[in-house]
C-alpha cells in the first residue's frame, strides 16, 4: 500500500489562495501519485470547522481514506465558540482521527497518533523554567498562549499526550508501528542551536516524553510537523519523517502544485 505523509498545510494562510484551491492541489497530487491512504500530522487550518471540511473535502474527492491528528493550530479557540478542549473532543469524534483510535493497515501494521505536546526540554538550558513558561521573548510572544485555552500547563500536557500514545499503542503492540504527533519527538528536528530566537522558542517545538516510547515499542516510522522542515533520516531502524508544506513565505517556489508535491512523502507498506 502507497501511503502519502504530508504536514502542516496552513490552507487559510496563502495571501492568494483559497482552502479550495489547496483541497484541488491535494487531490490531484494524490491521483497522480497514485497514493492509497494519506496521513496528515497537524495543523491544516486555525479553524476546527475548517480543518473537518478539509479533511471531507480531500476525502470525497479523492476517494481515499485521511487520518490525521490536529497539530497547535488547529485547537486555535479565538475565532470559534468552543473552547480547546471542546475542539479536542470535536476531533475524536471524527472517524479520521487517530487519538484514542488507532488504526489496523493489516494483519503486521498499525497506526497510531497524538498531537503530543512540547514540555520545554528542546530550549537552551540558560532559560529557566519560569522564563520559558512566559511564551514571551524579544518582544514575539508564542502565539499558543493567547489562541489555546487549554486548563493545564504545558509540561502536564506533554505528559497526558504521552501517557495517551501508550494506552493506544497498547492496544496494537504485537505489530510494527507508524506513530504520527505533531509536537517533534525527536531533537534532531529541533531548530539549530546556538539560534538568536530559537535558543529560547525550541522550548515549543519538541518534547522528551515520547523517548521510552521508541525503546518500548517496535515503532519503524515516526512521522512529524510543527517546525515546517521537509527532512527524513534513519536511526536505529527508524525512519523519522517530516514533510511540512509551510507557509507560503517558506516555500522556495511560488507553485503550490510544485510545493505540495515537494512536501508530499510516501511510504509503501
Ligand atoms: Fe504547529
Amino acid at each position: 500500500m502507497k501511503i502519502g505523509v504530508i504536514s502542516d498545510l496552513h490552507i487559510d494562510r496563502h495571501k492568494r489562495l483559497t482552502p479550495e484551491d489547496y483541497t484541488h492541489e491535494l487531490v490531484n497530487a494524490i491521483q497522480k501519485r497514485k497514493i492509497e491512504l494519506l496521513l496528515i500530522a497537524g495543523d491544516i487550518s486555525n479553524n476546527y470547522k475548517l480543518t473537518h471540511k478539509f479533511i471531507y473535502d480531500v476525502e470525497t474527492q479523492s476517494h481515499i481514506k485521511i487520518l490525521f491528528i490536529p497539530g497547535n493550530h488547529d485547537f486555535w479557540a479565538t475565532d470559534t465558540d468552543a473552547s480547546s478542549a471542546e475542539i479536542l473532543d470535536y476531533y475524536m469524534n471524527m472517524e479520521a482521527c487517530l487519538i484514542g483510535n488507532p488504526y489496523h493497515l493489516n494483519d503486521s501494521w498499525a497506526i497510531v497518533g497524538n498531537t503530543g505536546w512540547y514540555d520545554y526540554t528542546y530550549a537552551s538550558p540558560e532559560f529557566s523554567l519560569e522564563r520559558i513558561a512566559r511564551r514571551k521573548y524579544y518582544g514575539a510572544t508564542w502565539q499558543d498562549k493567547v489562541k489555546i485555552d487549554w486548563p493545564m500547563e504545558d509540561r502536564k500536557l506533554s505528559t497526558i499526550a504521552a501517557k495517551q500514545t501508550i494506552k493506544d499503542i497498547e492496544q496494537v503492540k504485537h505489530k510494527h508501528i507508524i506513530l504520527m504527533t505533531h509536537i517533534v519527538t525527536h531533537p534532531r528536528f529541533a531548530v539549530p542551536m546556538p539560534h538568536r530566537i530559537f535558543d529560547y522558542f525550541n522550548a515549543f517545538i519538541g518534547t522528551s516524553d515520547f523517548d521510552a516510547i521508541y525503546q518500548q515499542y517496535d515503532i519503524r516510522y515516526s512521522i512529524m510537523g510543527h517546525v515546517h522542515f521537509r527532512n527524513v533520516f534513519e536511526e536505529q531502524g527508524i525512519t523519522y519523517i517530516c514533510s511540512c508544506l509551510g507557509y507560503q513565505r517558506e516555500w522556495r517556489s511560488d507553485n503550490i502544485a510544485q510545493e505540495i508535491n515537494h512536501a508530499l512523502y510516501t511510504i509503501n507498506i
